[in-house]
């Protein structure tokens, strides 16, 4: 599905990595074509080891494919250079990892506002966007904090608000609420529908069948390759989300 400028925010054609080499190779992602429009979330579920994350690093330009290409926004990522990929991963691509991946001496706010910083933003600017975020999440009053006096499920709003600090064309999340205790998710679940809602392009790897229910599509993945289960169930396809914007 596409959107109405008909280019995908993110779009995949047959992506490829093999991790090792000889017996012991493995085909961690094994021809995935996948586009995901402005405004969708998209799903993927799949066993542990199937390639989800590398998938989701390929996507993200963490990782280079052994075959295959990956667009954002129609222009390709998989072969730019380490500067220009390194400048697409600070404001075009975002993540959120299950394990928050938090800057333990820096505070909340310190944390939000180093991406800011990173890309080139002034530090009063870059400290009031930070600011806003925290508030918008619910964490004004933990700004000051460390992530160590933070629970777990305020720690990923952090990181989430991290995520969101450069305005990404998508946000990329690996299992967002392995780490979290059932409060916690219900409560990081509410953030990622928002998200949905204000229009933001996300594509989550995920256990949590709520999560996935969520989603405009939801994608099995096995042994390297995604199956698309709206189309395999022939029922319920998504629909790209209401707004389409990408206001952060
Ligand atoms: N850096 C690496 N070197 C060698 N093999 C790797 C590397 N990273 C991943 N693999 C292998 O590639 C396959 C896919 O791993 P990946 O981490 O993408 O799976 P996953 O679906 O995210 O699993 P999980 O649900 O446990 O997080 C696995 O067989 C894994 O052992
Ligand atoms: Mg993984």
């Amino acid at each position: 599905m596409s959107n109405a400028a008909g280019t995908p925010v993110l779009s995949a054609r047959g992506l490829r990595k093999e991790h090792g080499r000889g017996e012991g190779m493995v085909h961690a992602v094994d021809g995935v074509d996948l586009d995901v429009s402005a405004g969708e979330t998209v799903a993927i579920t799949g066993p542990s080891g199937c390639g989800k994350s590398t998938l989701l690093h390929l996507l993200g330009g963490l990782d280079r494919p052994s075959a295959g290409e990956v667009s954002l926004n129609g222009r390709r990522i998989d072969d730019l250079g380490e500067k220009a990929l390194a400048r697409m991963r600070r404001t075009e691509v975002s993540y959120v990892f299950q394990s928050f991946h938090l800057m333990e001496e820096l505070t909340a706010v310190e944390n939000v506002e180093l991406v800011a910083l990173l890309a080139g933003r002034s530090p009063r600017v870059a400290r009031r966007r930070a600011e806003e975020l925290l508030d918008q999440l619910g964490l004004a009053g933990r700004a000051r904090f460390l992530p160590s006096a933070l629970s777990g499920g305020q720690r990923q709003r952090v990181a989430v608000a991290r995520a969101l600090c450069n305005e990404p064309l998508v946000v990329l999340a690996d299992e967002p609420t392995g780490n979290l205790d059932s409060a916690a998710t219900l409560d990081v679940l509410q953030l990622f529908k928002d998200l949905h809602e204000s229009g933001q392009t996300l594509v989550i790897v995920t256990h949590d069948a709520r999560i996935a229910a969520t989603a405009d599509r939801t994608f099995s993945m096995r042994d390297g390759a995604l199956a698309d289960d709206n189309r395999l169930s022939g029922g319920t396809t998504g629909q790209p989300g209401a707004l389409a914007g990408l206001e952060g």
